[in-house]
């Protein structure tokens, strides 16, 4: 699927120590974003506990950087014991950047990390009345089979083949040179 993301924006895994950052965009949801993201109303410390085990945990969070800032981002997170190769994604972009791809975006790579990772069933947790969810989803649906109620999806395609390791290994490659290009040319900047 094509990638059409908001000039300036860098899609990368986020590195360990940047908890902060992902704190700070998650607290920066609005109201009903943040209602979407987490199935209810929820305050600052609810956050602060959720991202702490979150973290602590084996997932894997891709970001959406939009000059140098994290607009967005995706988790991963395995569920249940190892072997039963079930997951669950979450998905979250501040409002001023939705409707510009960047969902799609990290949705895209969240489904190849869940690949490569022998994920079988990926669970995304959405609202009813959360409509552009559901529209992201059913972008995807060659690659999720999408059922809604509580939850959305399986990952339709069971085993990592080399091709989908390298996708994500060269992923990987050009989010990092990616970052240190943004980094030296906002010092370059000033800003
Ligand atoms: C749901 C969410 C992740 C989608 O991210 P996004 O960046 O807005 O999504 P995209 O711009 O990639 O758009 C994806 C699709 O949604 C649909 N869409 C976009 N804007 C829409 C709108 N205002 N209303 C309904 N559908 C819309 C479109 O079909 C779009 O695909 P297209 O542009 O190819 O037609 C984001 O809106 C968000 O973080 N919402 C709050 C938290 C949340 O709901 N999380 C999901 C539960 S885990």
């Amino acid at each position: 699927m094509q990638e059409v993301l908001p000039e300036g924006a860098v899609i990368r895994k986020l590195w360990i120590g940047e908890t902060e950052t992902y704190r700070e965009h998650v607290r920066r949801l609005d109201p009903q974003s943040r209602r979407n993201r987490f199935g209810g109303s929820v305050s600052d410390s609810y956050i602060d506990t959720y991202l702490d085990f979150s973290v602590a945990g084996d997932a894997v969070v891709h970001g959406c950087f939009i000059d140098g800032v994290l607009r967005g981002a995706a988790e991963l997170r395995p569920l249940g014991p190892d072997r039963s190769r079930e997951a669950e994604a979450a998905l979250s972009v501040e409002q001023r950047w939705q409707s510009h791809g960047v969902g799609s975006a990290l949705l895209s790579r969240t489904l190849l990390a869940a690949r490569n990772r022998g994920v079988r069933r990926l669970h995304m947790a959405c609202l009813a009345d959360n409509e552009r969810m559901q529209q992201l989803a059913r972008k995807f649906d060659a690659e999720l089979s999408v059922e809604f109620g509580s939850v959305i999806g399986e990952v339709a395609t069971s085993r990592p083949t080399p091709l989908s390791l390298m996708r994500e290994l060269l992923a990987d490659g050009h989010g990092l040179a990616a970052a240190m290009l943004d980094l030296q040319s906002r010092l370059l900047r000033g800003c």
